[in-house]
């Protein structure tokens, strides 16, 4: 078979591949990480590239034919949330001089490197995960698992997650082979195909993981460290140690008041509840609000528009990175949508005047966009309700939401309260906790305690499956307008 180059520019970049593979194939092979949100099955659009001629092409869709050189759109430096709040302080058990800490997310990946002794963070480092390139979301991810393609999502992430590790070690000045622990959070999916475990009962009701406790496993297994390697507890197939991450890290089974934790990334995960009762869910939420079922949707990196707000009759929006704007990412979507409800070109159905509108060159929101949007903030608010519901308390009785990852700490808590995503009685009650998850995961990296803390906490912590509940249609039916709650 014929072999051509491939010259991706800028950077240059060069591989040789047979004839007949395609041009997305040749940017994995390339090494570059490419965005297919849609796993190459050419519905998302997210892989144009422009060829030498000047002709736009899906990468996926267009097999190599002859040597080409080929134009990626600007490269992109992710925005990756490494900061955190967090309501515990770290006390190391001492057992270890270095440990590690890793938060495995569906879009990025990100490293912490401890000191075992004070709990010191000595450095940090995160990349995007490269299983992205075959696919945004878990779903498409599993199925390749299923179809056969597990070891390479294992390898492709293990291999992101070694380089990281080198990457710590190196700005602390040490190797890795003298970190003696290291402790894993992510959502179900990520765990299972990190560890090689089977994600196949996580496509089937009632969608529980094929694995749920806690896991050490000797760490040399995985990385290029010694010592063991702690995988956090799942407490569903939808809800997962990231979940659990963040409960150690806020104390959540010691808080006196009833609060809300809300953790929206590629799912969206809820617990709710205080010291006496929790319990938690998830919604499908996460598609539309990282980007990819939005014409325009992008990740929150450069060009993404963030922030857009409607004062005095006019819409100003600021771009990520101060460049020209290409895209929309999730807290974007929503300041968008909120503006066009107070400006009056959406109404409380959702409709939107003319059908589209143009918010600058790059970016144009459409009415099958707001739809998108309608769906994902009516399963939040619907499982919000249901949440309460279940515990016996009324929504106005939530003191305090905290709002974890990525996406809560950019997105306006005005804006999600006036699309009607939270409950807008709490709006005066949303706190960002930024990277909780990740938080969690270092407290069990430098001590024995946490990790059976985490144990307890998905033991205690209850999993409602809202599509079991019969009344959730009716809620998520209820929760899709817009119309002004001035309750
Ligand atoms: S259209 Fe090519 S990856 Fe989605």
């Amino acid at each position: 078979m014929e072999q051509f180059t491939i010259t991706f520019q800028p950077g240059d970049v060069r591989v040789t591949v047979p004839e007949g593979v395609t041009l997305l194939q040749a940017q994995i092979q390339a090494g570059l990480h490419p965005d297919a949100p849609c796993g190459g099955r050419g519905s998302c659009g997210k892989c144009r590239v422009t060829l030498g001629d000047g002709r736009e092409v899906l990468a996926c869709q267009t097999a190599v034919e002859r040597d080409e050189t080929v134009f990626l759109s600007q490269a992109r430096s992710a925005q990756i949330l490494t900061g955190s709040r967090s309501a515990a302080d770290i006390h190391p058990d001492g057992r270890d001089r270095y440990a590690l800490a890793f938060d495995i997310g569906t879009t990025t990946l990100a490293a912490y490197l401890l000191s075992g002794e004070t709990g010191a963070q000595l450095a940090q480092a995160s990349c995007l995960n490269p299983q992205s390139q075959y696919g945004a979301d878990v779903i498409s991810r599993i199925q390749m698992a299923l179809e056969g393609g597990g070891e390479t999502l294992r390898r492709c992430v293990l291999d992101a997650l070694a380089a990281l590790t080198e990457e710590v070690a190196g700005k602390a000045g040490i190797v890795p082979g003298d970190i003696t622990a290291a402790a894993v959070v992510g959502n179900t999916a990520m765990h299972h195909l990190l560890l090689g475990i089977d994600p196949g009962p996580l496509t089937i009701p009632p969608y529980m993981p094929r694995v749920s406790q806690a896991m050490e496993l000797p760490a040399e297994d995985l990385l290029p460290i010694r010592g063991v390697f702690r995988a956090l507890p799942n407490i569903a197939g939808f809800v997962g140690g990231d979940t659990v991450g963040c409960l150690v890290a806020t104390r959540f089974d010691h808080l006196e008041e009833l609060t809300l934790l809300i953790d929206i990334g590629t799912n969206g995960e809820m617990v709710l509840g205080d010291r006496r009762r929790r319990i938690a869910c998830s919604t499908a939420a996460g598609p539309a609000l990282e980007g990819a079922k939005i014409s325009c949707g992008m990740r929150g990196v450069a060009g993404a528009v963030d922030h857009v707000s409607w004062r005095d009759g006019e819409i100003s929006y600021h771009v990520i990175g101060e460049g020209e704007a290409v895209g929309l990412c999730g807290s974007g979507l929503l300041d968008l949508t909120a503006a066009l409800l107070e400006a009056g070109i959406i109404d409380e159905t959702g409709r939107l005047e003319g059908g589209a509108y143009r918010l600058c060159p790059g970016v144009t929101l459409t009415q099958k966009d707001v739809r998108e949007l309608q769906l994902a903030k009516g399963a939040i608010r619907a499982g919000i309700e249901l949440l309460a519901r279940t515990l016996g308390a009324a929504v106005a009785e939530i003191r305090t939401v905290y709002l974890a990852g990525a996406f809560g700490n950019y997105m306006t808590p005005a804006a999600a309260c006036r699309i009607g995503m939270i409950p807008p009685v709490l709006e005066g009650r949303v706190v960002p906790i930024g990277n909780a998850a990740g938080e969690g995961a270092k407290l069990c990296a430098v001590s024995r305690a946490e990790f059976d803390y985490s144990r307890e906490l998905a033991a205690s912590t209850e999993f409602l499956e809202l599509a079991s509940l019969p009344e959730f249609q009716d809620r998520f039916i209820d929760a899709l307008g817009f119309s002004e709650e001035t309750e």
